[in-house]
């Protein structure tokens, strides 16, 4: 099977690739490289001893899909391509929706045009309404959003579901991702943040690498174990074990379908600050500051609708996620440059 992965030089989607290659899939990537470079692709295709075939371009970009449709037989498309920056889409909300859900229209458009059906779309936890029980099932509430990224995905979905109403050939999987972290346990790839990290586990790891002096704690006065924010990471190599169990799937099934991909456990920061000491060795300094705004308290899901319809689990714990990460820092300490 020949998949295209959109977005695939970007963190899961190079991670994503490697799984399919190892499972003897043939991949195409698909990047612009406005968030990532082809290095992770040259390491992948190093570590499996397999050419990776390679295309710069915008998913924006009609003639360049239809290209690729139409000199390659392609079975299914993954598609990462997006910003995915939370606090960025309110500063600029119209490249939020340009890439994100018109980006998603023109790549559906030349599917549709060739033919070819089976799509996986990135989406995320944000698409689910603030004040929720835990865990977060996939019946859960959706909308009410606080931000451009959340909405471009939740109109994303919408659109995936119309689609599927609409023409019973569409099969489509809808993968909500909870808090991807971790690295290939090679240590060759992994998250390359530019600039500073957003994330928590990639700003730990910085800290832990002397490259900024503290960690600062948005909030201890949640209601929560210890105060602080608690969410579900999931080592993204599970995460990318989660696609190849779609792509399976969606040989069987028809329709649009919602997945949520996450352990089903969370962990507070104070408790990932902790166990990032412990793998790594190193002091990590924090100081508690004030909430972030748009912060929740918990968020973690209930994962038993992949288990039960897509045969598929998270096998890594958090020591494996941590440990992970600190082998991507210290073997990259600059990341992919
Ligand atoms: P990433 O930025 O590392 O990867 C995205 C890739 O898409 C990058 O390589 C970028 O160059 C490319 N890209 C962006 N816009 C494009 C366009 N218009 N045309 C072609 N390529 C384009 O991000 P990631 O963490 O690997 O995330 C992948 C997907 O998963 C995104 O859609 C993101 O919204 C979603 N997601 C990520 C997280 C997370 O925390 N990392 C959580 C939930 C969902
Ligand atoms: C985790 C916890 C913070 C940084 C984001 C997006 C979400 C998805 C995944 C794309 C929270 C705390 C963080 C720091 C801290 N991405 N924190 N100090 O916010 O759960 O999810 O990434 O779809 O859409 O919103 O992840 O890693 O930023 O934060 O105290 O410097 O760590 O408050 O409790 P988040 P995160």
């Amino acid at each position: 099977m020949r998949i295209l992965l959109t977005g695939g030089a970007g963190y899961i989607g190079s991670h994503t690739a490697l799984t399919l290659l190892k499972a003897g899939f043939e991949v195409i990537i698909f990047d612009n490289l406005s968030n990532s470079s082809f290095e992770p692709l040259r390491r992948v295709s190093k570590l499996v001893n397999k050419p990776v075939k390679i295309i710069k371009g915008d998913v924006r970009n009609f003639e360049a899909l239809r290209d690729i449709f139409r000199n390659n037989e392609v079975d299914a498309v993954v598609h990462f391509a997006g910003l995915k920056a939370v606090g960025e889409s309110a500063v600029k909300p119209l490249e939020y929706y340009d890439n994100n859900f018109n980006g998603s229209v023109i790549l559906l458009k030349a599917m549709s045009d060739a033919g070819v059906y089976k799509f996986i779309f990135s989406s995320s936890a944000t698409v689910y309404s603030e004040k929720q029980k835990m865990p977060i099932s996939e019946t859960n509430q959706t909308g009410n959003l606080t931000n451009p990224y959340g909405r471009s995905k939740l109109m994303v979905e919408d659109m995936l579901k119309d689609l599927a109403a609409a023409n019973p050939l569409w099969k489509i999987a809808i993968l909500r991702y909870f808090n991807p972290v971790g690295a290939d346990e090679s240590g060759q790839i992994g998250e390359d943040p530019r600039g500073v990290p957003n994330n928590l586990v990639p700003y730990i790891a910085q800290v832990a690498m002397g490259r900024i002096p503290h960690l600062s704690i948005f909030g201890n006065d949640y209601q929560t174990i210890d105060g602080t924010g608690v969410r579900d990471y999931i080592h993204v190599a599970d995460l990318a074990q989660g696609h190849l169990s779609a792509i399976a799937a969606l040989n069987r099934l028809c329709g649009a379908h919602v997945w949520n991909l996450g352990t089903g456990q969370g962990y507070s920061v104070l408790q990932i600050v902790r166990n990032f000491e412990i793998c790594s060795g190193k002091a990590i300094p924090y100081q508690f500051c004030s909430r972030r705004p748009g912060d929740i308290a918990i968020c973690y899901s209930d994962a038993s609708k992949a288990e039960r319809e897509l045969g598929w689990k998270a096998k890594r714990g958090l020591e494996e996620m941590l440990n992970d990460t600190w082998r991507w820092q210290l073997m990259n300490p600059e990341g992919y440059c």
